[in-house]
C-alpha cells in the first residue's frame, strides 16, 4: 500500500493535531460539538469514526449508544486517540482501503476529514462498501461558501485547489494541508458511489464568552452538515 501525501502531512504534525484539538474552546469544534451529537442522534448498533484524529469525535458520540471504531490512517494520532479510551475498537488505516467486511457498518462518520483526503471519490466510494444497505453516512466538511473567504483572484471556485495554511493562536501552531472544492464535486462523489442526500445543515456555533472570536460564523456558514443514505447499487 502506498503512503499517500494526505497521510505523510498529518503523520509529520499528528503532534500539533493533538495539542490543537485538546485544547478546550480553542478551535471550532467545541461550539458546534452539541449539535453535531443532536444531529447524529441516539442509536445502537456499529459506528465507524473515519478519520478519528485523537479521539474527540468518538468521545463526543459515545454517550449516544453506539460501539464505536475509531480509525486513522496515522498511528500516532489512533494511539492518542486509545489512550483519551474514545472508542470500542482501533484501527490504523487509510480511508480508501478499510481493512472491514462489506456492509459491516449501521453508521459512518466522516467528520472533517474529507477535505484532507486525496481521492475524494474513492474514499466515499469506500464508506459506501462498509455501510450496510440501510444504514447512514453522516459527514461534516467545512462549507465551500467559508472557503471563498480566502479565494485567490486567480482561483477558481469550480476547480480544485490545494490548500497550505499555518494556523496559530493561544500558544498553539497547526499545519493544515488540503483541498478545497466546490458543493458539486463533494455531491458527485456521494451520487457515484450510490448514496443520496437525505438531511442537510449549515449548523450555527454556540457562542460563549470564550467563544466570541466565533461570533462571525453566526453570519456565515464554516460547516456543512450531511446525512445519505443507499439509493443503488
Ligand atoms: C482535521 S483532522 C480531523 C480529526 C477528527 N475527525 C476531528 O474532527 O477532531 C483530519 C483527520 O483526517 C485524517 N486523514 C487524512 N487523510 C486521511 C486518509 N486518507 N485516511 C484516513 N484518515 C485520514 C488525519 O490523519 C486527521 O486525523
Amino acid at each position: 500500500m502506498t503512503v499517500g501525501d494526505d497521510q505523510k502531512h498529518w503523520s509529520r504534525f499528528a503532534r500539533e493535531w493533538i495539542d490543537w484539538a485538546r485544547s478546550p474552546d480553542h478551535d471550532a469544534f467545541w461550539a458546534y460539538q452539541s449539535a453535531f451529537a443532536e444531529f447524529v442522534g441516539a442509536g445502537s448498533g456499529e459506528l465507524l469514526d473515519i478519520g478519528c484524529g485523537e479521539g474527540r469525535v468518538a468521545r463526543t458520540l459515545k454517550p449516544l449508544g453506539y460501539r464505536i471504531t475509531a480509525v486513522d490512517a496515522v498511528a500516532e494520532l489512533v494511539d492518542a486517540a486509545k489512550g483519551a479510551e474514545s472508542a470500542a475498537d482501533y484501527i490504523v488505516a487509510p480511508a480508501t482501503d478499510l481493512p472491514f467486511a462489506t456492509g459491516s457498518f449501521d453508521t459512518v462518520i466522516s467528520y472533517n476529514m474529507l477535505m484532507d483526503v486525496e481521492d475524494l471519490p474513492a474514499a466515499v466510494r469506500e464508506f459506501r462498501r462498509v455501510l450496510r444497505d440501510d444504514g447512514t453516512l453522516v459527514i461534516s466538511i467545512v462549507h465551500p461558501l467559508a472557503d471563498l473567504q480566502t479565494i485567490g483572484a486567480g482561483d477558481n471556485y469550480f476547480e480544485r485547489r490545494k490548500f497550505e495554511t499555518e494556523a496559530k493562536g493561544n500558544g498553539l501552531t497547526m499545519h493544515f494541508s488540503g483541498w478545497t472544492q466546490s458543493l458539486e464535486r463533494y455531491a458527485s462523489a456521494l451520487e457515484a458511489a450510490g448514496l443520496g442526500i437525505t438531511s442537510l445543515r449549515e449548523p450555527l456555533p454556540e457562542i460563549t464568552p470564550a467563544r466570541e472570536h466565533l461570533a462571525q460564523w453566526q453570519r456565515l456558514p464554516l460547516f456543512l452538515w450531511m446525512k445519505a443514505r443507499v439509493i443503488s447499487g
